[in-house]
């Protein structure tokens, strides 16, 4: 069964352009609820953790870059379907992309600088949570 929990950051291009109320006001209207939520500048070692799995992309040195050049916002969030509904709220990779309406076609300025990330998988919501809040597995 799907899980009712994943993770979200509002990246750094987002978040310095003033952009992460409008995108949770966008998450709410969405029916998602706020479970934990904290602002922080990932460091390289951070970054380099999180995307871990795109080690190998020749992307992977200016992602960790971009992810660690300023504030971002990592958000637990709950709904019933949590990661597929997420996905589907902040759209293609590539805002170019993007459904009208989603996060992405709305905020994002690329494919890389593109203002939200989504966990894929619940397994990897659940890991990505406890990356971000010791705490996850008792909230
Ligand atoms: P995210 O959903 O956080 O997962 C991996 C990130 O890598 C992705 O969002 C983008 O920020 C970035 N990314 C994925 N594909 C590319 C690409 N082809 N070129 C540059 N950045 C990319």
């Amino acid at each position: 069964m799907a899980g009712n929990r994943t993770l979200t950051i509002i990246k750094p291009d987002a978040f310095a352009t003033g952009k992460a109320g409008n995108i949770i006001a966008l998450l709410e209207k969405s029916g998602f609820k706020i479970i934990a939520s904290r602002v922080m500048q990932l460091t390289q070692s951070q970054a380099g953790e999180f995307y871990e799995v795109h080690k190998e992309r020749p992307f992977f040195g200016s992602l960790t870059k971009f992810m660690t050049s300023g504030k971002c916002m990592p958000i637990v969030l709950e709904r019933d379907d949590a990661v597929a509904a997420l996905r589907k709220t902040i759209g293609a990779t590539d805002p170019a992309e993007a459904e009208a309406g989603t996060v992405r076609k709305l905020y994002a300025e690329s494919k890389e600088r593109n203002a939200i990330h989504a966990s894929d998988s619940d397994e990897n919501a659940a890991r990505e949570a406890r990356f971000f809040f010791a705490e996850a597995d008792t909230l």
